[in-house]
């Protein structure tokens, strides 16, 4: 595995053991000093990197108020404090139902939708805010299909900083224009979809107009890796040994990144083996599936696909940007992608309800996957897997209402209530 190896020489870039590295020329830069998004010098993404990594022994001992759920991680962070909510310690439920009709060793959802404004984006942006308090700026903005602008407009605003949002117009779920409105960002509703907003919104940072606070942000990332840590940690308490496969909902790919950072990192220190690395397993909407096509293809990069369309409109999303740091992450941890279609999607909605469990349609993807590769023999009877549900029920509801069952109307009165409940 190549592309594992995380080097921990500091170079005279970092400030207090943290600096940036481009993962395609391996230039370095100082991690908060002049705003960056990608490398100066070949465009490349940029990676956060540290000189002391924890290992699993490292974190969780301090009883500071910082300390749960994100930041309890913050050995493996840029600080060991932000602007919490608090964010992460997300429940790791049991789905006996689901685990026997899909028939797998073990079965347990990770439902980030617990997150203070229900989705995994929180994660990220307590760390990103942090950072830019750090850099010294007014104004956050990103591009969203919707939850990263609820994250960013609860997190900003908690900051006292200015937020702008740009949205795809009449493609954002009801909930979560409804929490960036009432967190108090400036929302814009860009005729065109999310892709070409953050076009724009890249645009707008590049000319120093915003700070940018997209997945492309290398901060952001950072924060999300503790959902990987976070199930590393469950997982083994609970059952006894770290899962084989993490199976998630793929749209900007930037979970998928950080998931694959912090197993690189866990290696790099010797928490874990390389064999431990859990097989990191995408899943996209078929109507907006670029980086299944570029597994399937063997391709090194990703074509963007301009016409995308799916019910689940957090990952309607045809330019993954960080496909580059996602791709080696499915093929060298021995994962793979997946694409199903709308109505899986909303199949699987109802499986988890039925569990109890509530999220919305993107989230339900990565269960729907699961059933397809598990049909295929693509993964196996054995595997202890654990899937991925990124957001809550309540983010989009109209999408649970279509695919629940119909309010009935009836009269005000006992007897006529109990014949319609015979009827
Ligand atoms: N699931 C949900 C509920 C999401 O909101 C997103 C992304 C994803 C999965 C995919 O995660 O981009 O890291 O691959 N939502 C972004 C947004 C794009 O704007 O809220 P990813």
């Amino acid at each position: 595995m190549t592309h594992l190896e995380i080097t921990q020489d500091e170079p005279a870039e970092a400030t207090d053991g943290v600096w940036l590295t481009c993962i395609e020329c391996g230039e370095h830069f100082p991690p908060f000093e002049g705003i960056r998004y990608t490398c100066d010098e070949c465009g490349g993404l940029l990676e956060v990197r540290y000189a002391d990594l924890p290992t699993f022994e490292d974190f969780g001992d301090d009883e500071s108020a910082f300390h749960g759920g994100v930041w309890r991680y913050s050995d493996a962070l840029p600080f060991d404090e932000g602007v919490s909510l608090p964010e992460g310690n997300t429940p790791l439920h049991d789905v006996p139902r689901l685990e026997d009709e899909i028939g797998v060793e073990r079965l347990r959802v990770k439902h980030e939708g617990m997150n203070p404004t229900g989705s995994f984006k929180d994660r990220g942006m307590t760390v990103g805010v942090r950072v830019a308090q750090e850099i010294g700026v007014d104004r956050l903005a990103c591009a969203s299909t919707g939850n990263t602008s609820a994250a960013l407009s609860a997190y900003g605003s908690r900051a006292g900083l200015e937020v702008l949002v740009l949205l795809p117009a009449g493609k954002v779920a009801a909930g979560k224009i409804a929490q960036a409105s009432l967190h108090g960002a400036r929302i814009l509703e860009v005729d065109g979809n999310f892709d070409r907003c953050l076009d724009i919104v890249k645009d707008l940072a590049d000319r120093g107009e915003a700070y940018l606070l997209n997945s492309l942000n290398p901060f952001r990332l950072e924060g999300q890796k503790t959902i990987a840590l976070e199930i590393m940690e469950q997982f083994r308490a609970e059952e006894g040994q770290f899962p084989d496969r993490i199976v998630l909902p793929v749209g900007n790919a930037g979970n998928t990144a950080a998931l694959y950072k912090a197993f690189r990192e866990l290696e790099t220190t010797g928490a874990i083996d390389e064999n431990q690395i859990p097989k990191i397993t995408g899943v996209q909407a078929a109507g907006s599936a670029p980086l299944v096509e570029a597994i399937e293809e063997g391709w090194d990069h990703i074509e963007r696909w301009d016409d995308v369309e799916t019910k689940a409109t957090a990952i309607r999303i045809g330019n993954p940007v960080n496909a580059p740091k996602a791709l080696p992450g499915v093929r060298e941890t021995g994962g793979t992608a997946v694409a199903v279609s709308d109505e899986e999607i909303t199949d699987a909605q109802r499986s988890l309800a039925e569990e109890g469990v509530g999220v919305e349609p993107a989230s339900a993807a990565s269960i729907a996957g699961l059933r397809t590769l598990r049909a295929e023999g693509v993964v196996g009877d054995d595997e202890q897997v654990v899937c991925l549900t990124t957001g809550h029920l309540l983010k989009d509801p109209d999408a649970a209402a279509e695919a629940g069952t119909d309010p009935e109307p009836v009269p005000a009165d006992t007897d006529d209530v109990l014949e319609h409940l015979r009827s």
